[in-house]
Parts: C-alpha cells; sequence; structure tokens
C-alpha cells in the first residue's frame, strides 16, 4: 500500500509498504527520518517516541496502514527551521543528560510534550511525564536537570512550546521513571 502522512509539516510518501509493518520502521527506513530510535519495539522503552496528530506515542506500537493521512512530528520536528535546536533539546546538552542517545529522542518528546502542557512542573510531574521511556546511562537525575532548565528557559523567554496536545494525552507506556530497576538506572 501507499502511505501518505504529513511528517513535520512536509508531505512525505512511502510505497510498497506492508499495511503492518511500524510506523517506526516506515519513518526510519521508508521516509528518511532516523531520529526516533528502535530500542524495543515492543513498546516498552519510549525511545521511538512521536507526536500521532498531536498525542505522544510509541512509533514501534503503529501500524503503517493506521498513519495514512495523519500528522506527524518526529524529534526532527522539534528544531526550528533554521537547523536552531529547540530549547528543550539544547538544555540536554547542556545538563549532560545526554550519553549514549538512544533514549535521547524519545525523551525530548516526551518533555516537549509536558512542557506544551505544564510550564512550570513539579519535579513529581516530570518523573509521571517521562516515566515511559527509559534510560540506561544517565540514571535520570541529569534527564530531570535538563527538563528543570528548559522549563526555566522557556517561562523566561515567553515562548509558548508549540504542538500542545490535549491535557489529557496518555504516557507512551507505563513504566515508571521514579522507581527505575538498578539495570535501567545505572547500566550502560
Ligand atoms: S522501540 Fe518503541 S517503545 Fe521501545
Ligand atoms: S543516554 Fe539514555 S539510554 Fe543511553
Amino acid at each position: 500500500m501507499r502511505v501518505t502522512a504529513t511528517v513535520n509539516g512536509v508531505r512525505h510518501q512511502a510505497d510498497d509498504v506492508w499495511p503492518g509493518e511500524s510506523l517506526l520502521f516506515v519513518l526510519r527506513e521508508r521516509m528518511g527520518l532516523p531520529g526516533s530510535k528502535n530500542a524495543c519495539e515492543q513498546g516498552e522503552c519510549g525511545s521511538c517516541t512521536i507526536y500521532l496528530d498531536g498525542i505522544p506515542v510509541c512509533a514501534c506500537l503503529v501500524a503503517a496502514g493506521q498513519a495514512q493521512g495523519r500528522d506527524i512530528v518526529t524529534v526532527e520536528g522539534l528544531a526550528g527551521s533554521d537547523g536552531s535546536l529547540h530549547p528543550v533539546q539544547q538544555a540536554f546538552i547542556e545538563a549532560g543528560a545526554v550519553q549514549c542517545g538512544f533514549c535521547t529522542p524519545g525523551l525530548l518528546v516526551a518533555a516537549h510534550d509536558l512542557l506544551a502542557r505544564d510550564p512550570d512542573p513539579a519535579d513529581a510531574d516530570v518523573r509521571e511525564a517521562l516515566a515511559g521511556n527509559l534510560c540506561r546511562c544517565t540514571g535520570y537525575e541529569k534527564i530531570l536537570d535538563a527538563v528543570r532548565l528548559a522549563a526555566a528557559r522557556l517561562r523566561g523567554s515567553g515562548v509558548a512550546v508549540p504542538a500542545a496536545p490535549s491535557p489529557a494525552a496518555p504516557s507512551p507506556t507505563e513504566a515508571s521513571l521514579a522507581a527505575p530497576s538498578p539495570a535501567e538506572a545505572g547500566e550502560a
């Protein structure tokens, strides 16, 4: 089948798509957008988080056929049209929240979504919002620092975070950031 969707504001088309293959595969392998990462392909890690019609979802759990005619924003779409990094992206770099970087695209989308809904989140709200995004490198503290930094800068600049989805948007998965297992929190 042919899949046509708007991705990061641009109309994209992919041909000869098996309807059951994942949207993550279509984005990475057919549309040339490798930013979203494939770490588990089971909806467990959040590394493939994208916006689908304004709602964060795990792209590995979306069938390609379901993406037909939809509006998609990937991590590549967070940056400005001039290539400038979004404040959330910049904050992750400056706070040291990027190590191997495999979790980073999903975390950026999830953090972007949080700050669109809540420009001044409490730490508990940040942990809850990012609970579906697993990181095996950082121990999470630098990620929390990055979100705090991005939130402060966005509030200070008066820049609203675009692409705000519904406040009722669900987390990509139900795993808990608040209580990562030792393996999730400490091992590279
Ligand atoms: S690759 Fe999609 S949730 Fe892990
Ligand atoms: S930086 Fe998070 S998994 Fe490596």
